[in-house]
């Protein structure tokens, strides 16, 4: 459908019970009408080494480009690595980053929005760093609202993965939502 916005939900972390994957799930439990919202796992994805992208992009590499290029806007769920995005969302990033075979990097102009549980800070100092690298490879990111989930002395988890603050299933509402309208607007 025209109207249909696709978002392609991106975990910086591998971990099984990863907070920040689980984030994703729950946002799939939030979404505005009209949406839909698929998550890519980067666990196959292998480290960058232009040597093998010259040989030919692994598969991992192809579909997890094809996804980006389909998709009409990114969430991206991280993790804080000391005080930094982390190497695998970072990893994943430079391989969509570059033009391949006469196929432009599909990051380019796409909206994002990003967030992040972890740490005291909530991926406050990472989230800094992954706004730099995607204004970098000139994607539009949407601005507000910051969504950071501190987690020490805090369980805002329960048992089974559901989000228990108020507030922060909120924030996470209201950033899918700027993120369909900023997907809208850039449409026309
Ligand atoms: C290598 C490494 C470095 C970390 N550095 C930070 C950090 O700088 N700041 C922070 O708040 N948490 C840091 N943490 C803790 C992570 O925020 C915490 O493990 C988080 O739950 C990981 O996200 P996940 O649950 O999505 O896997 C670090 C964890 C690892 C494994």
């Amino acid at each position: 459908m025209e109207n249909n916005i696709q978002i392609l939900g991106i975990a910086g972390s591998l971990r099984k019970e990863s907070y920040n994957r689980k984030l994703l799930k729950i946002a799939q439990g939030l979404l505005p009408e009209n949406t839909t919202f698929e998550i890519f796992d980067l666990i196959d994805i292998p480290l960058f080494n232009e040597d093998v992208e010259a040989e030919g992009l692994p598969a991992a590499v192809a579909a997890f480009r094809n996804a980006i290029q389909k998709a009409d806007s990114l969430f991206i769920a991280s993790p804080e690595y000391n005080s930094s995005i982390t190497g695998v969302l970072k990893n994943a990033l430079d391989w969509a980053s570059r033009s391949y075979n006469k196929q432009p990097n599909p990051l380019t102009l796409k909206p994002v929005a990003i967030l992040g549980a972890g740490g005291r800070g909530g991926t406050d100092r990472s989230q800094y760093h992954l706004r730099s690298v995607l204004n970098h490879l000139n994607m539009y990111v949407v601005n507000k609202p910051e969504v950071l989930i501190s987690m020490p002395g805090r369980q805002v988890f329960d048992e089974l993965g559901n989000l228990t603050d108020d507030f922060a299933l909120k924030l996470i509402r209201q950033l899918l939502q700027n993120l369909v309208n900023y997907t809208i607007q850039l449409r026309k």
